[in-house]
């Protein structure tokens, strides 16, 4: 029995950044939608990730609906640290399986906060959250290619476990796929 229910309460999880700044995740409000069109359209983003081509505030929005309805899935908002209720980031949640208690991470720092710690911060954040109420594994899939993403899972306590092969089809081609996970307990 690992007391895991699902869903998880959706509420907002409040830590600290490096430097001492306040990191908060929280709900998502309407006043994300630019930030969340300005990750999307961004070059960086796009390598990694299935945001279409010219992603519209309609597309936020849909995406934003979408997470909410799904039962599988939760999503936060990154705070910007700079700026009090701005868009900073997203952090996704989905449920792999109850039984064991697994759930798998995603996530975006939006562009002009990349570099500084904040996804880092919030994935273990996140973590900690998530194993105070019974998650006993978390996982994060990355392409190999992506070092930055890697960086983020290895520097908040994952372990790397090895590569899934053609695991993801994106724009039309076979990636493989790094997968890492952190365990109740691990250090
Ligand atoms: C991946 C991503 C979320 C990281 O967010 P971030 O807030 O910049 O992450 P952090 O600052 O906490 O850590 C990034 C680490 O990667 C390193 N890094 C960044 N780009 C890198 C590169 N090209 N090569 C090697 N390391 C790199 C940074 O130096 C940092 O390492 P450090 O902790 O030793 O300083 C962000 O780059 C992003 O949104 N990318 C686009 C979306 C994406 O790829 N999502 C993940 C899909 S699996």
């Amino acid at each position: 029995m690992t007391g895991f229910v699902w869903p998880l309460p959706s509420a907002d999880v409040v830590g600290d950044l490096p430097g001492g700044a306040v990191l908060r995740l929280r709900a998502p409000v309407d006043t994300d939608l630019e930030g969340l069109v300005v990750s999307g359209r961004d070059a960086g983003s796009r390598r990694f990730t299935g945001f279409p081509e010219n992603y519209t505030r309609r597309d936020a929005a849909l995406f934003l609906r979408t997470m909410m309805h799904d039962p599988g899935a939760m999503l936060w908002i990154v705070d910007d640290p700079d700026r009090q209720g701005g868009f900073g980031g997203t952090v996704e949640l989905r449920l792999v399986e109850l039984n064991s208690a697994t759930v798998e991470l995603g996530y975006t720092t939006a562009p002009h906060l990349r570099g500084r710690g904040l996804m880092t911060a919030s994935v273990r954040l996140i973590c900690e959250y998530l194993f105070d109420y019974g998650v006993h594994r978390v996982q994060i899939r990355a392409n190999p290619e992506n070092l930055a993403s890697c960086k983020v899972a290895l520097s908040a306590g994952f372990h790397r476990e090895g590569t899934l092969r053609d695991a993801e089809f994106l724009r039309g081609e076979w990636n493989d796929l790094d997968i890492f996970s952190r365990l109740e307990g691990d250090v």
